[in-house]
């Protein structure tokens, strides 16, 4: 009889905290990746098709820093203008505004290689200028204006990739190195541009120095509690959170295993911060080389307004090019964030140096690093805030 009501109330007990795990697998968004108003512009950016507006739907499935989204749009029939918000920061990790110039950018080719797509010949005018530190009472600045007239109808692959194109953070394929003729191509992707550069290292030793150079610089600067806040303010652990901002770090875009993802999105906010905190500490070098290729996009100066546009323009097409023959593709910007950094903080411009000394040559800047190669694991869309919430 003891033992039967004891089974009964193990079972009332197992039922419960199966339900709950249940719910909050539910309530986590574990059964919903990609699903609901937060992944809808993924789903929906062919829908305005051969308007103005089906230019901006592409632009905002663009990369920025930690998925701040920094566009804004105002759109005639006739032109598009891009604006910056200079709100949508990540603070002391970004002390110049050069990462979230670098991803409006990224937004701008995105708009460009719609342009033909939709029937549009589209010419972009960047606006000059110098960055300076984020403005204290941010309002939307221009940055650039494309100008919109009839034209040839043409989509190419680059284009049909952009709903594809998902940062990757999992593992790589090690064994697999990257095909000659994709890595020559990618270098000629700047196609003849004076102040834009692609350094690309294959080799074990460069890349074994970049990872450890990046490594360093990842500890270095988290540890500094205003980066920290920056960054924070956009890791969205909850699904609500998800859903509500469309914006930011997911647990989906992680890059773990699917086991792990769940287990992740089950677990609360403390715990979640401690495994990562722990194991961010030593896997950092050994991530990056997993992959076959480093790269840096360097520019002239990296505090030019329009190189910074330019830069993001390469970073997206690159991307988009690596997309489009199912290679898979990390930035990892720390040591650049370092040289910001350092600028900010009045300290001697060690990083600098030590990123001149890899390419071998200071006249030209790095501005942006990435990592490149064969996926292990299918990266997952990240949320999107829709075009009616970015138009002036
Ligand atoms: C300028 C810039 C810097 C970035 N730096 C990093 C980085 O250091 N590490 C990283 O994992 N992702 C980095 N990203 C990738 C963004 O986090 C990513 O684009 C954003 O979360 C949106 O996700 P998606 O690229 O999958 O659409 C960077 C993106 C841009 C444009």
């Amino acid at each position: 009889m003891r033992r039967r009501s004891f089974l009964k109330g193990a079972g009332v007990l197992t039922v419960a905290v199966v339900g709950g795990g249940v719910w909050r697998a539910w309530d986590q968004g574990v059964f919903s990746t990609g699903e609901g108003p937060a992944y809808e512009p993924w789903k929906d950016w062919r829908n305005a098709k051969d308007s103005p507006l089906a230019l901006v739907s592409a632009a905002i499935l663009a990369a920025s820093p930690h998925n701040t989204q920094p566009w804004l749009f105002k759109v005639s029939d006739s032109s598009i203008e891009l604006y910056i918000d200079t709100s949508r920061n990540v603070g002391a990790l970004d002390p110049y505004l050069r990462e979230e110039h670098i991803g409006m950018g990224c937004a701008l080719e995105n708009l460009m290689l719609a342009a033909p797509a939709n029937g549009y010949a589209a010419t972009a005018q960047l606006v000059p200028g110098q960055l300076g530190p984020i403005p204290p009472e941010p309002k939307p600045q221009l940055l650039a204006r494309v100008d919109l007239a009839p034209g040839k109808r043409e989509a190419d692959e680059l284009y049909n990739a952009i709903p594809l194109r998902h940062t990757n953070r999992a593992r790589y394929d090690s064994h697999k190195p990257l095909p000659p003729d994709f890595l020559d191509a990618l270098s000629h992707l700047p196609d003849g541009n004076a102040n834009v550069k692609l350094f690309l290292f294959t080799g074990e030793a460069d890349r074994k120095n970049i990872a450890k150079v990046s490594s360093a610089a990842n500890k270095e600067i988290y540890s500094d509690p205003n980066v920290k806040a920056g960054s924070e303010r956009w890791i969205r652990t909850q699904w609500s959170e998800v859903q509500r901002h469309r914006d930011g770090l997911t647990i989906d875009a992680f890059g773990l295993p699917p086991i792990a993802t769940v287990i992740a999105k089950m677990m609360t906010e403390r715990m979640l911060g401690a495994v990562a905190s722990h194991s961010q500490k030593d896997d950092y070098s050994d991530l990056m080389l997993s992959a076959p290729l480093i790269g840096f996009i360097a520019v002239r100066d990296r505090y030019d307004q329009q190189q910074c546009l330019l830069a993001g323009r390469t970073w997206q097409l690159a991307h988009l090019f690596a997309t489009a023959k199912g290679i898979a593709a990390r930035p990892c910007n720390e040591s650049v964030e370092m040289v910001d950094h350092e600028r900010a903080l009045g300290q001697p411009a060690s990083r600098a140096a030590l990123l001149n000394e890899i390419t071998g040559d200071p006249s030209w800047q790095p501005t942006f690093v990435f990592y490149m190669g064969y996926p292990t694991l299918t990266a997952h869309a990240s949320p999107r805030r829709p075009v009616q919430w970015m138009e002036l």
